[in-house]
C-alpha cells in the first residue's frame, strides 16, 4: 500500500472522510499527537488500526467526537463530568464514563468494557474530519506499538509508511503530549493518565473528591482494566466438551465463529461480542478454537490468554 501525505485542506479532509466511511484508517493531527483514526461504529474498521500498528494487545481506545452533545449520546456523563467538559472541551482531556447501551460503538473499541473514553479534540483537522465523516472516531496515537508519540508527519511515516492509505499533514502538534485521562463517577474522580491538564484543576472543577485508585498512579498501559468472562475458558479447542459453548474459527464451526473464512480482521472485530455472548449463554464453560499466532492473531491470542487466566 502507498501512504499518501496530503496537506490539511478541504480536499484532504474529503478524501480522509471517504476512506473512513469505507472502513480504512487515516492518520490525522490533534492538538496533542497524531491519531490513527477509524470509524468507531465498525469493528472491522477498528481492527485495521491494530493491523497497521502491530499492537500486540487490544487496549480500549479513545473515541473522538465533535462536541459535548455527541458525547452525551455515547456515554452517561454525570453532572460533574459535564462541568469538566464545559470548561475543557474541546481540548486535551479524555473522560471515561459508562457507555450507553444504544451508543453503537464497536466492542473492540472498548475492549469489551462497559465504559468508554471520550474526547472532543480542538485541532481543526480532527474537527473537520469528525464533521465530514459524521462518525465517532476511535484513534490511538499514530505510531507503531512501543515507539515514541508522533507529533510530526515524519514520526508517523517512520512506523506506518506503507501500512495506511493517508496521512493528513498539519505540521507539528501544538501540545505534543497525550491527553489527560480521568474517570468520573457519580461521587469520585480518578486520574487514569497524567497529561496537559493538571489533575488537581480537574478535581476542583468537578467538585469531587479524588477516588482511591489514583493513589497509585501507574504508567499508561499498565492501568488498563480488562474485560474477563466469568466462566472457565479453554483455549485451542477442536470440539466442544460437555457443557461448553464453543467459539469457532476457520474450519472449527462452534456455536458461533470468530471468522468462518479464517480472516483475522473479522475475528478481531467479533472477539468481544462473542466472549460476551458465550459468557451470557446457559453453558457452564467456554471453549475457543485455535487462532493462528501471527499478524492480528498475536493481539487476539493475548486477549484470549487473559480471558483464560
Ligand atoms: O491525546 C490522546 O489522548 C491521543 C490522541 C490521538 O487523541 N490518543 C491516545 O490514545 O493517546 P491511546 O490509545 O494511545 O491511549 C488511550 C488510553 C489507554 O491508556 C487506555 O487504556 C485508556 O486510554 N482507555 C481507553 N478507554 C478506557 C476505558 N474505558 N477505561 C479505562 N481506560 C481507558
Ligand atoms: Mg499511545
Amino acid at each position: 500500500m502507498k501512504t499518501e501525505v496530503l496537506p490539511f485542506s478541504p480536499e484532504a479532509i474529503a478524501e480522509a472522510a471517504r476512506l473512513i466511511v469505507g472502513g480504512a484508517p487515516v492518520a490525522v493531527p490533534t492538538e496533542t499527537v497524531y491519531g490513527l483514526a477509524a470509524d468507531a461504529t465498525s469493528g472491522e474498521a477498528v481492527a485495521t488500526i491494530y493491523a497497521a500498528k502491530g499492537r500486540p494487545s487490544f487496549n480500549p481506545l479513545i473515541v473522538h467526537v465533535p462536541d459535548v452533545a455527541t458525547a452525551r449520546k455515547l456515554a452517561d456523563l454525570p453532572e460533574a463530568a459535564l462541568r469538566v467538559a464545559d470548561r475543557f472541551w474541546p481540548g486535551p482531556l479524555t473522560i471515561v464514563a459508562p457507555l450507553r447501551p444504544d451508543a453503537g460503538i464497536a466492542s473492540l473499541v472498548t475492549a469489551g468494557l462497559p465504559t468508554v473514553a471520550l474526547r472532543v479534540p480542538a485541532h481543526p483537522a480532527m474537527q473537520a474530519l469528525l464533521r465530514a465523516s459524521g462518525r465517532p472516531l476511535a484513534a490511538p496515537s499514530a505510531n507503531a506499538s512501543g515507539t515514541i508519540s508522533p507529533t510530526r508527519v515524519d514520526h508517523v511515516l517512520r512506523s506506518l509508511n506503507g501500512k495506511i492509505p493517508l496521512i493528513v499533514d498539519a505540521g507539528q502538534c501544538p501540545i505534543g503530549l497525550e491527553s489527560t485521562i480521568v474517570a468520573i463517577e457519580a461521587a469520585t474522580i480518578r486520574l487514569l493518565r497524567p497529561g496537559p491538564i493538571a489533575f488537581q484543576t480537574l478535581a476542583e472543577v468537578a467538585g469531587l473528591p479524588i477516588g482511591s485508585s489514583s493513589a497509585a498512579i501507574e504508567a499508561p498501559g499498565q492501568l488498563e482494566q480488562h474485560y474477563a468472562p466469568s466462566k472457565p475458558v479453554r483455549l485451542g479447542a477442536e470440539a466442544a466438551r460437555d457443557g461448553e459453548w464453543l467459539i469457532g474459527f476457520g474450519e472449527i464451526e462452534g456455536d458461533a465463529s470468530l471468522s468462518p473464512r479464517g480472516d483475522l480482521i473479522e475475528a478481531a472485530a467479533r472477539l468481544f461480542d462473542l466472549l460476551h455472548q458465550a459468557d451470557s449463554s446457559p453453558a457452564r464453560a467456554i471453549a475457543i478454537a485455535r487462532v493462528p499466532d501471527d499478524g492480528l492473531g498475536v493481539a487476539i491470542n493475548d486477549r484470549l490468554r487473559r480471558a483464560a487466566a
